[in-house]
């Protein structure tokens, strides 16, 4: 097989399957893994935890700074409202740029001695790996990538209501495309790919498939 690829950028909207994905394509070419949408969420649910308002950009700003790894281990990381807090301190520039060298630095020098990465989140591709090797934005269309994190809700033992779901992808969604630091769009080059009809099987093979053409040695 030829040489995994150095560093795969994995970006697109909540719930399009990028953290399966991405944990998938890891474990297959054994590289590290960093969701970097924990870094937005710590940060969010920090600046709640600690009483203040996620649009306060200078407060959110200094906890970007000071992001401790107990911080990425809080059990309300993944909850809504962390979700919504997220979305507004990715919003502020001064966050974004905080937690930048950090990123850079894990894609350049992955931890466990691994060959590569996978970085997953939102700018991943136009901002913070723009040389990467491979470029994914992997998408689906608001109702399914809604019904995914309703059943997923529905799952972990939570009581959700369909169209609450639905709005507040909605509302994230919106937050995160139109923001003017690193807004949500496909990074020039990008494979694109809509899993709305796809299952996690279909969408890891036809990511493998792009990136081996990538990859693999080109016949004479
Ligand atoms: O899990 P889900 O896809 O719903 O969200 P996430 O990847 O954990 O990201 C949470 C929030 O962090 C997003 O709504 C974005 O506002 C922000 N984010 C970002 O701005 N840039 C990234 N590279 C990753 C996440």
């Amino acid at each position: 097989m030829a040489a995994p690829p150095r560093l795969i950028a994995l970006d697109g909207p909540s719930a399009a399957g990028k953290g399966t994905l991405a944990r998938r394509l890891a474990a297959h070419y054994g590289l590290a893994h960093l969701d970097t949408g924990a870094l937005y969420r710590a940060v969010g649910r920090r600046v709640l935890r600690e009483g203040r308002d996620p649009a306060d950009a200078a407060y959110a700003a200094q906890v970007a700074s000071d992001l401790q790894p107990v911080d990425l281990e809080d059990p309300e990381l993944r909850s809504e409202a962390t979700s919504q807090a997220a979305s507004m301190v990715a919003a502020i520039p001064a966050v974004r740029a905080n937690l930048l060298a950090w990123q850079r630095r894990f894609a350049a020098q992955p931890p466990g001695g691994k060959p590569g990465a996978v970085l997953d989140g939102r700018d991943i591709g136009t901002v913070i790996c723009p040389d990467a090797e491979v470029k994914l934005f992997v998408t689906a269309s608001l109702q399914a990538r809604a019904e995914r994190r309703f059943r997923e809700l529905q799952a972990a033992g939570a009581d959700p209501i369909r169209r609450a779901v639905l709005d507040e992808m909605a509302a994230r969604d919106r937050r995160d495309s139109e923001r003017a630091a690193a807004p949500l769009v496909p990074a020039p080059g990008a494979f694109v790919l809509d899993t709305s009809e796809l299952d996690a099987d279909a969408v890891f093979d036809r990511v493998v498939a792009y990136i081996n053409s990538r990859i693999s040695p080109r016949r004479a």
